[in-house]
């Protein structure tokens, strides 16, 4: 079965079960502090989760493309990729599990016509110090379905500890069996919801010797075992719960967050475990076979227990082939739809650019340890385009920023590794007449690395040639902490915000859209939103303009939105069309979104609005409430792209 088919047989089964099919956000969240990308299905859902009325309905089914950064280094094993297209369906407070797990299961084995033997559960094991209990609810649901195909499906406990024990439902605590933006329960914000899951996995068979070879063969085996014999497919999460500071509280409905890989669907289809063979990754492949004059062969399947950083240059030959393939053709397709995207990103040194720009740059490095000599990028991610472009048009629109992107990211790590190479050949190392001390230290490896972008293997090679090596423990060193560094960081900067849905960051919410307005009357009609991150301290607008405001544009806009303040004009939505939307002379990002409903937010009274734009909410209802705007900071993003700091007192 093809992906498109799968992709197809999701939107009607859901349709059919009376969902509205509403069509994809944009890969880069607008109002979401929690995160760079979007990252699940369920993301630009968080409103409606929380009660506010989606305009398409109460039951929504739709095709999310998604991109999770923290999967870069996993990207190589047989199933990891860090874009993926995410099936996804929604109750906002209608059904519950008696519905959802049923019909995951008649959409598995009768939609799709996947082999119940195959399929493995697992479930919330509970947690006393949350208050919330084991989910034998779901268990039964499960039990009862299998039990209809002839299949006696035990629950069992522990297998992560006891391998699975002949059952078919297993009980995970809440760093498996938990959803929420910011993962488990300690983590999550206040204001976050979030709740227990069902998850389905896959079974490639024990036949394949998949555990046996792997890392992990002397722990048991269990469907969370990473050794590649089980492969998640879909996740039913029951998001009934709400985080408040003392504790969950359960939220006014009970919803459903259902989604799927829809790679991994179609691989578990195909019963091969190598994710990259399934269609759509094809031609990508072959173009990489061409490029490369080698073949892409996939025997070995598992993970590397180590940070790939490290392990790449420690693997057998035949293995790390088998990950560049798989590297390029992950890193070129998610590269090839960040930058295609509606709101497009281009590589930079900060935020979404940068990762664009280590997907780049990781895939160049790749094509060089397969022997590829000629500029790849842009040659690959025209297949993609040829690949994608029919599901997702914005890539065809958008086939030349990509094109030149790629090639200009490409030329400046050219550069970079020019460089990267005069700086080695400054460094003094330990001559390698001196036997097995001989070699460059592990700090000044690391600092070609981190400092000057050069690639750790490169290093390796050049010094191999000249008879030396690596300290690498000491590299190995340097590199977790600055690990542990970034994670730190990028932490603290994603925290709070929006999703919380406070007072304060309502309340900046509705300051946003008046300054965006503001922005419009003061520099132009150019000016477009090309980002917005706020919390509840301040917000953060970014948006088109050449130049840096003048002092007095930046007053202007200060006092037009205070004026609007002053006015105390009602604020309130109305829903309607994407046609009837634009005749209104609403502004915001129009997604291809014909025909579809969408929430259009008007500031001012019937006879004459100060702002019409698209927004899902919240936002206060007078703008009285906002109290004095002031802007704090108007800055350089990009070319072409300012922001502004701004807050409420
Ligand atoms: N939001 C859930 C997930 O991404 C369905 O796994």
């Amino acid at each position: 079965m093809l992906m498109a088919d799968v992709r197809q047989k999701f939107l009607d089964f859901f349709r059919e079960r009376g969902h509205a099919i509403v069509p994809p956000a944009s890969l880069i969240p607008e109002n979401d502090p929690t995160t760079l990308f979007t990252g699940s299905g369920m993301q630009p859902m968080v409103p409606y989760l929380l009660g506010e009325k989606h305009p398409s309905g109460t039951q929504i089914a739709d095709i999310q493309k998604c991109f999770r950064s923290q999967d870069i280094e996993e990207v190589g094993d047989n199933r990891h990729t860090t874009l993926f297209e995410m099936l996804g369906s929604w109750s906002f407070g209608t059904y519950f599990k008696e519905k959802q797990i049923p019909w995951m299961f008649e959409f598995l084995t009768s939609a799709l016509e996947a082999d119940s033997t195959r399929l493995y559960i697992t479930v919330f094991r509970g947690n006393e110090s949350l208050g919330i209990s084991r989910d034998t609810e779901s268990v039964k649901l499960w039990q009862e379905v299998f039990r209809q195909r002839g299949i006696e499906a035990r629950d069992v406990d522990f297998s992560e500890r006891d391998g699975m024990q002949g059952g078919r439902i297993f009980y995970y605590d809440e760093t498996k069996n938990w959803w929420s933006r910011s993962g488990v329960p300690s983590n999550m914000p206040v204001g976050e919801p979030g709740g227990p899951d069902s998850e389905m996995f896959w079974d490639f068979g024990s036949d394949r010797q998949l555990h046996e070879t792997s890392a992990w063969k002397d722990e048991p085996c269990h469907v969370n075992c990473d050794c590649g014999r089980f492969m998640e497919i879909g996740n039913n999460v029951f998001m009934e719960y709400q985080k408040t500071v003392d504790g969950f509280i359960k939220l006014k409905q009970r919803n459903v967050d259902f989604g799927g890989g829809l790679e991994r669907f179609a691989a578990a289809l195909n019963n091969d475990p190598d994710l990259f063979k399934i269609d759509a990754f094809t031609s990508i492949i072959k173009k990489i076979e061409e490029l490369s004059n080698k073949k892409y062969s996939s025997v070995i399947a598992s993970g590397t227990k180590q940070s790939p950083e490290i392990a790449s240059s420690q693997t057998p030959r035949n293995d790390t082939a088998v990950r560049s393939f798989r590297i390029i053709a992950d890193h070129i397709r998610a590269a090839t739809f960040i930058i295609g995207d509606e709101r497009g990103v281009v590589p930079s040194n900060i935020g979404q650019g940068y990762i664009v720009r280590r997907l780049i740059r990781r895939a160049v490095r790749e094509g060089r340890r397969l022997g590829i000599k000629e500029p790849l990028t842009d040659q690959i991610a025209r297949v993609v385009i040829g690949e994608f472009g029919g599901a997702y048009p914005e890539l065809k629109r958008n086939a030349d920023r990509i094109a030149s992107e790629m090639q200009k990211e490409e030329e400046k790590f050219g550069k970079t590794i020019e460089k990267g190479m005069k700086e080695l050949e400054k460094m003094t190392y330990v001559p390698p007449d001196k036997g097995d001390k001989g070699g460059l230290s592990g700090e000044q490896a690391f600092i070609l690395f981190s400092t000057y972008g050069f690639p750790l293997e490169l290093t390796e090679e050049i010094l191999k040639e000249r008879g030396a090596s690596i300290n690498r423990e000491k590299f190995e060193e340097e590199f977790k902490k600055h690990q542990e560094l970034s994670r730190t960081s990028s932490a603290g900067k994603f925290k709070g915000g929006l999703a919380d849905h406070s007072v304060e960051t309502t309340r900046l919410h509705t300051a946003t859209h008046l300054l965006h307005r503001a922005l419009k009357n003061v520099l132009g009609e150019h000016v477009e939103q090309r980002g917005s991150n706020i919390t509840p301290e301040r917000l953060r607008f970014d948006f088109s303009h050449p130049t840096k405001m003048t002092v007095e544009q930046i007053k202007q806009a200060e006092q037009i939105v205070n004026d609007v303040i002053a006015q105390d004009l009602p604020v309130r939505f109305e829903e309607m069309t994407v046609e009837e939307a634009k005749k209104r002379g609403a502004i915001g990002l129009f997604e291809e979104k014909y025909g579809e409903k969408i929430k259009v937010y008007f500031v001012g009274d019937d006879t004459k609005d100060f702002s019409k734009e698209i927004c899902g909410g919240p936002h206060v209802t007078h703008t009285g409430e906002l109290g004095s705007f002031k802007i704090q900071k108007e800055e350089a993003v990009s070319a072409g792209v300012r922001r502004i700091k701004a807050n409420l007192s």
